[in-house]
């Protein structure tokens, strides 16, 4: 597969990531403030930095120290080439070393929430901020003697330059991160830098990438036609209206049925979507066919592979009936997906081919598919999607979905994996959406999976009688992208009324438990 990157980069804020992930945060947080950001990796040279034309580059902190063997340096260039530049934390001592500051490893350690002594109130980055305020700190360097030309606009008890600027050449550092929600001014901050220091304006909105992505789809795909697989997730479902709103007949989806998803989704992608994007669709019901092939399995990743396989098998059936019903037709030779800035991201900064990740993409598409790609949110974040989702018009319960995995319910029985067991989960997943729903626990909620743990039984009492029943695990989880996670701390009420109401409904199942297990040590999925 070819990847095709449409669109051309509007002039960006550039993040340059020096590692730790501070760098997407840093993106994220610029576009709040409405500007377009991108990240490139600190290996960049600065030569290629500064030939995308950035309107800003800002330098994020990263793990290492200044002066460390083999810490990241940056040509002198990025600094004298008339763009502003906002360093922060490790890009912070960067700017200061590069220029000629001292940065002193002085054993002078700041960690967590710290306050920072604010003394020109009135500077390009501080106006408008009070002159104590808290910051979040991570370091063990500090700069002692800012370089010629700054103006030392803040310190802390330990350090006495935690902040500077030159207004003259648009610099601009502090020691800190504005980008974590516990400096509670950060993002004021962050946004003087952008508007004050380097002159933007906040423009930036989804609308614009919408607009901007219908062209070039336009453009790429022309007379001919595209495909793309719906898997009842928001990524592809945005994606897929983006596109139908591009070239709209030329489309066709393709919604693979497993029998994996959860109570009333295959009934929303083929009615609530198809309603509110007018797109071409494509139902291939082929339940029969994968409970076949999980029949006797219990091991996970076995079960991962059936799966993924099977659905391959069935998509590119699927195609070829979609040029056989109209041969006449222009070639199918696109194919939509619905790739994510992070993917790009961690996949070597965007350059390059898309990168498909297999535990994260059901399609799993194999490589020798004779498609170009469609990949109209390359450059968005998660909520940003959302966002071009509910302006596309698609139904908030598509929009607001939690994150679902590929693979279905079929990771989320411990055990074979069969129709009864399925039914059965289905029942309980619905009864707890419902309740956390009722409970308007759904966005404080990151996704909660519903498991049965098919392979265990215990005893109970039911009415009358002893049971001999399997237990559901409820699994709710607060996270930011899921790499991490913390179980949340739900109120009681609600689990107990979780937990009642799924003895009582379902059917063979005796037992509620909580998992109360962070991530790490715990994955999410149970699997
Ligand atoms: P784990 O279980 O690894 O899950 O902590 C992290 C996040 O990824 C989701 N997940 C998947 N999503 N296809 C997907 O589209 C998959 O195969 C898959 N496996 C896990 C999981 O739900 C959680 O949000």
């Amino acid at each position: 597969m070819s990847s095709a990157n449409p669109a051309a980069a509007p002039d960006a804020v550039l993040v340059v990531d020096f590692g730790a992930q501070y760098a997407q945060l840093i993106a994220r947080r610029v576009r709040e403030a409405r500007v377009y950001s991108e990240i490139v990796p600190s290996t960049m040279p600065v030569a290629e930095m500064l030939a995308k034309n950035p309107k800003a580059i800002i330098l994020s902190g990263g793990p290492s120290s200044v002066y460390e063997e083999g810490a990241p340096q940056l040509d002198r260039e990025i600094f004298e080439a008339g763009v502003p530049v906002f360093g922060m934390c490790y890009g912070f001592q960067l700017m200061a070393t590069t220029l000629g500051g001292t940065v002193d490893n002085t054993g002078a350690r700041e960690y967590g929430r710290t306050p920072l002594h604010v003394s020109r109130t009135s500077s390009t980055l501080f106006e408008g901020t009070p002159a104590e305020q808290p910051v979040w700190m991570s370091h063990g360097d500090a700069c002692s003697a800012a370089p010629e030309g700054f103006t030392v606009t803040a310190s802390t008890d330990v350090v006495p330059v935690a902040a500077f600027e030159n207004d003259e050449k648009k610099l601009y550092g502090v020691q800190y991160h504005p980008e974590v929600m516990h400096s509670t001014h950060g993002q004021q901050i962050l946004e003087h830098f952008l508007y004050r220091g380097a002159g933007l304006r906040p423009d930036w909105t989804t609308g614009n990438v919408i607009e901007e992505q219908i062209e070039a789809i336009r453009a790429q795909v022309g007379e001919k036609r595209a495909i793309c697989g719906l898997s009842g997730g928001v990524d592809s479902a945005v994606a897929a209206a983006l596109v139908q709103k591009a070239i709209g007949s030329q489309l066709t989806c393709v919604y693979v049925d497993h029998g994996l998803m959860r109570k009333g989704e295959t009934e929303q992608v083929e009615k609530d979507f198809v309603a509110a994007t007018g797109v071409q669709l494509k139902v291939v019901d082929a339940q029969e066919r994968f409970l076949k092939a999980l029949a006797g399995v219990s091991d996970p990743e076995e079960k991962r592979k059936i799966i993924g396989r099977e659905f391959i098998r069935v998509f590119e059936q699927a195609q070829a009936e979609i040029v056989a019903e109209a041969p006449d037709d222009h070639p199918v030779e696109f194919l939509v997906q619905g790739t994510l800035y992070p993917d790009v991201v961690e996949s070597g900064g965007g350059t390059g081919t898309a990168n498909i990740k297999s535990h994260h993409n059901v399609g799993g598409l194999p490589e020798d598919l004779e498609f170009q790609l469609i990949e109209p949110l390359r450059k968005l974040f998660k909520d940003e999607v959302r966002m071009v989702g509910a302006e596309l018009g698609l139904p908030e319960e598509i929009v607001q979905r939690q994150p679902f995995p590929g693979p279905g319910l079929g990771i989320r029985i411990v055990g074979e994996v069969t129709k009864e067991r399925l039914d059965l989960l289905r029942e309980a997943d619905a009864i707890a959406r419902e309740e956390l729903t009722a409970a308007g626990l759904d966005r404080d909620i990151w996704q909660c999976p519903v498991v049965l743990l098919a392979d265990v039984r215990s005893v109970g009492v039911q009415g009358d009688g002893r049971t001999y029943g399997h237990p559901i695990v409820l699994r709710p989880v607060s996270s930011e992208d899921a790499m991490t996670a913390d179980w949340t701390r739900m109120p009681y009420d609600v689990l107990a009324k979780i937990s009642t109401r799924i003895t009582n409904e379902v059917k063979d199942v005796n037992r509620v438990v909580l998992d109360v297990t962070s991530k790490p040590p715990g994955t999410i999925e149970w699997e």
